[in-house]
């Protein structure tokens, strides 16, 4: 088979001042069919350079402009003659670069303002209403532009909130045009992207993937290539890309943990095996990590254990496989740029989250990462254009771990049972209601978890002192925030009276309703 060759898609280059905001202009530039990527704002003009870019971004960022060691990007930046848009901080930047005047506010705006289009006919402005919302975070304030500089609009408390030299391609707003708030947000990113960088709206998945299993071939010559199926989505779209590049030289491993889901093992290599036809070991596990378990009710031991069983056995299996060089990631663009982000400092360590770390070093294996640029959502996307059935693209998030961190204190496969059943339970009556429309916002995860908590009970005419099951169903766009999901009191009596009926030992069940933060999705 031959793939086309692609032409490089245009690219626009953003670069992160730190707003925790920044990636939303990578993704509507992507939803504007423009490649977008984010660098770190002190990223050198030859890192930039070579994403050939056809316009930069300059993002917003929580520092002031008047600070001494204020953020500064490499100054060939403004020097490069590229169509630039300053967004907030980056519009100060522009103006502290190019001689206008910035000031000190007495109070920070922060939230929604109305913005006045000052100057309608400017390419900026293409059909953005003569008032509108917009979403404003700044500190500072601009008294006046700089020299060429012509000001857009304004709003109560910010005399100039935009401004362009339409000679030279800058454009520059103080409000945020990627957050939802910005009503008009996305036409004015668009006409900057269209319009006045002359970047058309071609960039597209299809051509994406193709493009991405060019570059796997390229990458991985004739070595054979690992990759450990977890059945969730981001491997699973890894895995196929890659089959598609190389084919039967890549070998999939999966590891049964015993701590999945009902049904679910067979499912995942079913699915894999006989619809997508992936060269697919199963390990069943199962008594390996009960037995490395067993006793253990601290949840950050539990993680660990599994984390190291789990590397333990990917490793002798690899070593059964000749000629291996690479292991396939399903590293994904947050991933990635997270670590970079100016101001994203490690942070506390909530949770162990498991993957195959470290291996990659000990074995000597290279990292096949083919989804590195993508978002979730666009991950799911590349996954459709690859044929991927719906259940796996649209599958919900499962931890590593598995249900050993849905059963609070010791895991036995009595207790096992009793989860699977009670989630088995919670995830059909959800997906039922979600089939029938009857869940708006849709949730975005849901399962039980059993406790060890008893409590006294009545069935029939008898007393009975048994376990209480923990309903959890969230919303949530990416599982960094949550909210516990609304649902219908009628879909949580049926889940209710169908898991104390149905599982025997179960006689309570209580629905979560904490949001994250301060609680955290799983229990432990
Ligand atoms: P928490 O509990 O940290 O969960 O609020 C956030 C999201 O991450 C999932 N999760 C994990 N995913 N390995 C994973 O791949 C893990 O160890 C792990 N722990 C939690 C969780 O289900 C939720 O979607």
């Amino acid at each position: 088979m031959t793939t086309p060759v692609q032409a490089k898609p245009a690219t626009v280059v953003i670069l992160d001042f730190g707003s925790q905001v920044s990636q939303l202009i990578a993704r509507r530039a992507r939803e504007a069919n423009v490649y977008s990527e984010l660098l770190p704002f002190d990223a050198s003009w030859d890192e930039i350079a070579k994403r050939e870019p056809s316009a930069i971004v300059l993002s917003g960022g929580p520092e002031s402009t008047f600070g001494d060691d204020a953020l500064e990007c490499d100054p060939r930046v403004y020097e490069s003659g590229l169509p630039l848009l300053g967004i907030c901080y980056g519009m100060q930047l522009l103006v502290k670069r190019f001689g206008g005047e910035l000031a000190r506010m007495a109070h920070s705006e922060f939230g929604p303002a109305q913005l006045v289009v000052d100057r309608a006919d400017s390419p900026l402005f293409l059909g953005v209403p003569a008032e509108s919302r917009v979403w404003m975070s700044h500190g500072d304030s601009v008294k006046s532009v700089p020299r060429g500089f012509t000001p857009l609009a304004h709003t109560a408390s910010s005399e100039i909130a935009a401004m362009s030299d339409d000679a030279r391609k800058l454009y520059a707003v103080l409000f945020h045009p990627e957050v939802v708030h910005t009503e008009a947000g996305t036409a004015i990113l668009e006409n900057f992207l269209h319009t006045i960088a002359g970047i058309a709206p071609t960039w597209r998945m299809d051509s994406w993937v193709d493009d991405a299993i060019e570059k796997v071939r390229a990458q991985v010559g004739d070595a054979n290539v690992l990759c450990a199926l977890s059945g969730g989505v981001d491997s699973a779209v890894a895995a196929t890309l890659v089959a598609r590049a190389i084919g039967k030289q890549l070998t999939c491993i999966y590891v049964d943990t015993g701590l999945m889901r009902k049904n679910e093992s067979a499912g995942v290599v079913a699915a894999f095996r006989d619809v997508l036809h992936l060269n697919v070991i199963h390990i069943d596990a199962e008594r390996r990590f009960l037995e490395r378990l067993a006793g253990i009710g601290d949840p950050e031991e539990k993680r660990i254990r599994i984390g190291h069983e789990f590397i333990a056995i990917f490793e002798e299996e690899a070593k059964k496989i000749p000629g291996v060089r690479f292991l396939v990631q399903g590293t994904l663009y947050p991933d990635v740029i997270e670590s970079k982000t100016p101001g994203s400092k490690a942070g506390h360590k909530i949770k162990s989250h498991h993957n195959v770390g470290g291996l990659p070093e000990r074995m000597a294996l290279g990292l096949v990462e083919p989804l590195r640029a993508l978002f979730k959502d666009e991950v799911r996307e590349a996954g459709r254009v690859l044929g991927l059935p719906n259940a796996i693209v649209e599958r919900q998030p499962f931890p590593g771990p598995g249900l050993a961190v849905r059963i609070i204190g010791d895991i036995t496969r009595e207790r096992l049972e009793v989860v699977r059943e009670a989630d088995w339970i919670v995830t059909s009556e959800i997906d039922a209601a979600i089939a029938q429309g009857r869940l708006s916002p849709r949730p975005w995860q849901y399962f039980a978890v059993l406790t060890p908590v008893k409590s006294v009970g009545v069935m029939g005419d008898g007393r009975t002192y048994g376990n209480l099951v923990g309903v959890r169903a969230i919303t949530s766009e990416d599982g960094m925030t949550a909210d516990w999901a609304r649902l219908p009191h009628d879909l949580l009596e049926r889940i209710s009276a169908r898991i104390v009926n149905e599982i025997s030992g179960v006689n309570r069940v209580a629905y979560d309703i904490t949001s994250k933060p301060p609680a955290t999705v799983e229990w432990e």
